[in-house]
């Protein structure tokens, strides 16, 4: 079956069983599931149940497509995403952006943990993403172009909505929580990057590391929606501390912060 019928067909499933036109999407990053839980007369449909759709392989990613009110908006939150890493390639990561195109999403909320490279940073922090660095060696949207999405070649100038990211900063200051803005950087992973690495990464203007998001939202622009990208910096990253880098510490660092990063997301989809 070509990608596109596929795509299809996982929205025609979806679109059974949700009828209405969702406009805002969530994807949750590790730790960040439970934001899930915030989503009121929700339906839960499991990735496994979706024709086509990939399977989550990584702890702290759950594999829920979920449905419902969420302050007021009708959004859907995906619960676990498709990593580069996991042996994917850069069009099954990105399927669920087009499954989510098809079903009328204009805008995108992206969330993830990454590892702090700019030395101002703290682990806790929340960095709104003001622009990123493709460095995954490849990209979604090489091969036959998907006309019905986007053009051949997508304009990529301002990928991250303005509106949207002024918007997070307003609610950020009014809650009275501390955000930083930077530049993600995707590394492919799984290993941790090694300091000599981390140098590169800062000296490519990399404020931020990580190993997802920037598929998503390459395939999110092509497909017209305006994006927002949140980065936890769940930890310093490799060589800036005396100090092993693990999965562990990543999930820790992001569950210490939910409460904040959850009253954010909830802020900014409040006011969309
Ligand atoms: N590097 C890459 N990905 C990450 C990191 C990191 O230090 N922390 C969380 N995700």
């Amino acid at each position: 079956m070509e990608y596109i019928e596929k795509v299809l067909e996982s929205y025609s499933y979806i679109k059974n069983k949700i009828k209405d036109v969702p406009e805002i999407a969530i994807i949750l990053g590790s730790g960040l599931g439970s934001l899930a839980d915030e989503v009121k007369d929700k339906m839960v449909i499991d990735y496994e149940s979706i024709p086509n759709f990939p399977r989550s392989t990584v702890a702290g990613h759950a594999g829920e497509f979920i449905y419902g009110n969420f302050e007021g908006k009708k959004v859907i939150m995906m619960n676990g995403r498709f990593h580069f890493y996991e042996g994917y390639d850069m069009k099954t990561v990105t399927f669920a952006i087009r499954v989510l195109a098809k079903l009328g999403i204009k805008k995108l909320i992206v969330t993830n943990a990454a590892g702090g490279v700019n030395t101002s940073f703290k682990p806790g922090d929340l960095m709104i993403i003001k622009d990123h660095i493709n460095f995954s060696g490849t990209n979604p949207l090489i091969g036959k172009n998907l006309d019905d999405f986007g053009p051949r070649f997508p304009d990529m100038s301002k990928p991250y909505d303005k509106e949207l990211i002024d918007l997070a900063f307003n609610v950020a200051a009014k809650k009275d929580i501390k955000v930083v803005s930077g530049v993600y950087f995707m590394m492919t992973g799984p290993n941790y990057e090694t300091p000599a690495e981390i140098r590169m990464v800062r000296t490519l203007g990399g404020d931020a590391v990580g190993m997802s998001t920037v598929p998503e939202v390459i395939a999110a622009k092509h497909s017209g929606m305006k994006v927002l990208g949140i980065s936890c910096i769940t930890n310093m990253a490799s060589g800036i501390l005396d100090k092993p880098l693990n999965h562990e510490e990543v999930i820790e660092t992001s569950n210490m912060v939910r409460d904040k990063f959850k009253t954010l997301i909830k802020g900014i989809v409040n006011h969309i």
